[in-house]
């Protein structure tokens, strides 16, 4: 008999495990159907043949340790390797300092199991990343969140809520996450001086910063930027990936924190280390790789790609739509007039062969209607352009149905 139908008690399960969010459009299978949700990394740039001459080395030189349990952090040579790139953006760690995870995700996972009991108070920025958002729901945190502009999080109205929150009595927030580079979905920038007065608010008001820099690598003018961890670094647990440099599948990423909270990571992990094997494949990869060269590709091909979707954008959506211009990173976030919902709109999308991200679901109020996640970094060139011009029509078409409203009453407002 088919198990399956033997349903289990749902009751039973933990209440704090949210309703399984439906993002984007991971059902639609059509092959003609246009992901601009997806928020994956291209294809065409995975090191496939370096990567293969480095699993055979993996098992050829180091199959017996690279198979077996390991109590080890990890190869020498990946914590020697991040320890150096953290150096190259001012990070100065030990490599007692990196924790080797499961993707930058079990990161934040792992932060938030680390200083959150049930109740206690999480700011984030609105828009945030949606996995955070279940990391800390997950750990029963109350979220709050406050809003970004083109320098980032906007710290003055962090301040005043913990100003206000001290004045009033109650709680300030044990964790505040941010992305500081890149964001994902707003695709902007932290100031410097903004970063400086949250470093400064993280000492006076004894709260955790948890910098998320997935995406610091792919900068497409080349700049660089103060760390949180740098300004705060007994302040901030630090996470990166190799998802967005090397590959998402390889499920690698790391943790950069004080020494003492980096043991009690560990302890979190119960005992497992990250996929040692993996982590022999990626060791091997990352002697014969040429990164500064992988990187500057990776570079070129992402910002080739946002400038092919801003262009489409502006032909096809013209003053209908508002969005600050991602230096780096593979999202752009798009605001539409204020009437507009996107996630209603969304099913039309579908019915023209292109999904997004619909904004509510970087909010944890299920706010931000009125915008979208589109990512440049998946789709090819011409499916780029092409699923902004189903965007477009799905647009005219959720118009002339919801709002009803001509195409040029509205576009006067
Ligand atoms: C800001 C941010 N952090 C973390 C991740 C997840 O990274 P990983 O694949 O290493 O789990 C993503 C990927 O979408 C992301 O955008």
């Amino acid at each position: 008999m088919n198990t399956v139908h033997q349903v289990p008690d749902l009751s039973r399960l933990s209440s704090r495990i949210p309703a399984a969010p439906s993002i984007g459009s991971t059902t639609v299978t059509k092959p003609d159907h246009i992901h601009l949700s997806f928020g994956f990394a291209a294809d065409s740039l995975f090191p496939l043949e370096a990567l293969e001459q480095s699993a055979q080395q993996a098992i050829r030189q180091d199959g017996a340790r690279a198979l077996q349990y390991s109590g080890a952090p990890g190869p020498a040579y990946i914590l020697d390797w991040i320890q150096s790139r953290a150096a190259s953006y001012g990070i100065d760690a030990e490599t007692a300092q990196i924790l080797v995870t499961n993707g930058a995700t079990q990161g934040i996972a792992l932060a938030a199991q680390l200083l959150l009991e049930p109740g206690d108070e999480v700011w984030v920025e609105a828009p945030t990343f949606f996995s955070a958002l279940q990391a800390f729901r997950l750990c029963g945190a109350s979220i709050r969140a406050f809003p970004i502009d083109g320098e980032g999080v906007q710290v003055d109205k962090l301040e005043e809520a913990l100003i206000a929150a001290v004045h009033e009595g109650r709680p300030v927030p044990k964790l505040f996450y941010t992305m500081p580079v890149y964001h994902n979905p707003g695709g902007v920038t932290l100031s410097l001086s903004r970063r400086r007065q949250l470093a400064d608010l993280a000492r006076r008001y004894n709260f955790y910063i948890v910098e998320d820099d997935a995406y610091a690598e792919l900068n497409f003018t080349g700049e660089t930027f103060i760390s949180l961890y740098e300004l705060a670094p007994e302040r901030t647990i630090y996470l990166n990936t190799f998802s967005k440099i090397i590959a998402p599948g390889i499920r690698l990423g790391w943790m950069i924190a004080h020494p003492l909270l980096v043991s009690r990571l560990r302890i979190l992990m119960l005992g497992s280390s990250t996929a040692v094997f993996t982590q022999e494949i990626v060791a091997h990869l990352l002697k014969q790789l040429d990164f500064e060269q992988h990187r500057a590709q990776l570079i070129r091909h992402y910002w080739r790609q946002r400038d092919i979707m801003v262009t489409a954008i502006r032909s096809e959506l013209g003053d209908e739509v508002s969005f600050e211009l991602p230096e780096g990173g593979f999202f752009l976030w798009l605001t539409f007039p204020d009437q507009v919902n996107t996630a209603e709109m969304q099913y039309i999308a579908e019915r023209h062969g292109v999904s997004y991200v619909a904004g509510s679901h970087f909010y944890h109020d299920d706010s931000g209607h009125n915008h979208l996640r589109l990512c440049f970094s998946y789709c090819t060139a011409d499916r780029l352009t092409e699923g902004i011009s189903r965007l477009a029509a799905a647009y005219r078409e959720y118009r002339e149905e919801h709002l009803h409203q001509g195409v040029d009453s509205y576009s006067q407002h």
